[in-house]
């Protein structure tokens, strides 16, 4: 098993920093209506950040550049509003190859939000957030001390996005003249941006269910697929509760279900990325995703917070 995650060589501090499971920005919940008969839960959380664990991006950089391929497929499950799908599109920019990326979420909203490319980030700063490891992408917006790894994704994301923060602000009469009375004294706490119109092409967007892969993603067209932080919702009850898995024998045809698709979705030696989260939602999720991808010869690539959370088709 490799590990080639260029955080590896970065001084201790930042790379603690950056290779914290947690990295929440945007937290929006979905309801999917009174019908739980499609899954175990009738609401979607759709936590999520800019780079959040970067070092698995990095690796799929990594992959994606040392591919002897000069057109990639990369399939975004589980993108949420879109952070990810465009982190990694940021990431990929410039490599100097042909990358392709869908993003797919089972949430209308999500993906609507998607589509819009308008992105919410909160400025990190009370203890509240330090204690829950809130808004860690808040580096991005807002002015504070940066590493070097820090500024190279906010680089990358001033070359994406627009600030429209005053834009939206200044909407309506009113809102004009709360923020003339009110942000003198105190400072914006969350941002708007907007994608650059030049890089909403990065990415497109669709609606769609891990569980159906087979409708979304061409048999043997994909070189990676991601479905991270996401899993539990196909493994536990319809709850906050997070402590409350199914039973195993209604685990095991779901992720049976999800890794058959997988397996035929993607090319050979293509990725399937989980999130390094994923396993520790609840104690035999990690097992039985793990040996699922094993038995239809998967080979753990790349370890994550002690999990492996990239798997090659081999
Ligand atoms: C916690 S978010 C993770 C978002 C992103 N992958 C990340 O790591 O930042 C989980 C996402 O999984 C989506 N989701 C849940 N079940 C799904 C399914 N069966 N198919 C597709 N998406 C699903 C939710 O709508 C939500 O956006």
């Amino acid at each position: 098993m490799q590990n080639i995650s260029p955080f590896n060589s970065i001084p201790q501090m930042s790379q603690k920093r950056f290779a914290q499971p947690a990295f929440k920005g945007s937290a929006k919940v979905e309801l999917l209506g009174k019908d739980i008969s499609v899954g175990v839960r009738n609401f979607l959380i759709q936590e999520t950040a800019f780079f959040r664990e970067p070092d698995t991006l990095e690796f799929i950089k990594s992959f994606v550049k040392n591919s002897t391929k000069q057109v990639i497929n990369i399939v975004d499950g589980a993108c949420s509003s879109g952070y990810e799908t465009y982190s990694i599109a940021m990431l990929l920019e410039n490599i100097g190859k042909k990358v392709n990326i869908l993003g797919f979420d089972k949430g209308q909203k999500a993906i609507n939000d998607a589509i819009k490319g308008e992105f919410q980030i909160k400025r990190r700063n009370n203890d509240f957030d330090d204690i829950c490891d809130f808004a860690k992408d808040s580096f991005l917006a807002f002015p504070q001390k940066l590493s070097k790894h820090e500024q190279k994704y906010k680089n990358m994301f001033n070359n994406f996005f627009t600030d429209i923060t005053k834009q939206k602000k200044e909407h309506s009469f009113f809102k004009r003249l709360k923020s003339m009375l009110t942000d003198a004294m105190t400072p914006y706490d969350t941002k708007t941006f907007l994608i650059k119109p030049e890089k909403k092409s990065t990415c497109t967007f669709k609606t769609g269910d891990i569980l159906e892969l087979d409708k979304i993603v061409p048999e043997k067209s994909a070189d990676v697929i991601l479905f991270r932080n996401a899993l539990y919702h196909l493994t536990t009850y319809e709850a906050y509760d997070r402590k409350a898995p199914l039973p195993d024998k209604l685990i095991k045809p779901a992720i049976e279900q999800v890794v058959t698709q997988l397996d035929k979705a993607l090319n050979k030696g293509g990725l399937f990325v989980l999130g390094s989260h994923e396993c520790d939602h609840f104690s035999n999720t990690g097992e039985i995703v793990h040996s699922t991808l094993k038995k239809h010869n998967f080979i753990p690539l790349y370890i994550e917070n002690k999990l492996p959370v990239i798997w090659q088709k081999s």
